[in-house]
């Protein structure tokens, strides 16, 4: 073959290639970065995550879904304690508390309450739970009722010893639900308990009571 129809050839597979490129390219991309770089002058990287999670969720608003708002519409959850009277008073830079400001009692509010809405998540989900028969906590206990946390431990005859309030949860996941027990330290169980402790707000602990 000629040299200069190779050549031509060649010239034509690298055009085809870079109009491939450029087509399959997510340009979004490049223009949400190219967005976000007059935000680099932002102080702290916080402020610069923060400032990228708006431009997001602006540019991506069928995505963003606030799961905690969610699932708090779909079921009544127990609020976490007020703690803001920690902030009043006398108490000064001495005192352990005085050292604490609004945004810390509004983050150990959210993070607790993150942890209780994900239990009613999981509570409420035959999937999440393991379940091979489609069954969840709600069936029988609706709104984590009939649960008694503040009964633990106690002796429960089915299991013949004094258990705790995890070993009750890993028995209706085993029997009712049909599925396989969690570890106690996996972050499902966790969330349950977090969630059928919330849900008693108020209840006090009475250990051992049938
Ligand atoms: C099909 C109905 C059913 C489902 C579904 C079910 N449970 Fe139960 N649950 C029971 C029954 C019945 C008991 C009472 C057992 C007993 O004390 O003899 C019970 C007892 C309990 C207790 C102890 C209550 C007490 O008074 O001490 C807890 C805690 C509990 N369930 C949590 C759960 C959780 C968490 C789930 C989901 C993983 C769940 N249950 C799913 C029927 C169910």
């Amino acid at each position: 073959m000629p040299t200069r129809i190779r050549n031509v050839l060649l010239a034509s597979v690298c055009v085809i290639c870079a109009v491939v490129v450029w087509v399959a390219y997510d340009h979004s991309v490049a223009a949400d970065c190219a967005a976000g770089a007059h935000l680099t002058s932002a102080t702290g990287g916080k402020d610069l995550a923060d400032a990228h999670m708006e431009q997001w969720k602006r540019t991506n608003p069928q995505r963003v879904k606030d799961w905690v708002a969610e699932e708090k519409e779909r079921h009544a959850i127990m609020p976490p304690a007020d703690n803001s009277h920690l902030l009043k008073g006398e108490q000064g830079e001495s005192h352990s508390y005085g050292r604490f400001t609004e945004r810390d009692i509004l983050i150990w509010a959210r993070e607790a309450e993150k942890m209780v809405v994900e239990g009613s998540r999981i509570f409420h989900d035959g999937d999440a739970l393991g379940s091979t028969v489609a069954v969840s906590c709600d069936m029988c206990h609706p709104d984590g009722s009939n649960t008694h946390p503040e009964t633990y431990p106690k002796f429960q005859t089915q299991l013949g010893r004094v258990v705790l309030l995890r070993d009750m949860i890993n028995w209706c996941i085993e029997n009712p639900v049909r599925g396989k027990r969690f570890e106690p330290d996996d972050a499902k169980m966790r969330a349950l308990e977090a969630y059928i402790y919330a849900q008693r707000k108020g209840t006090p602990l009475e250990y051992g009571k049938h």
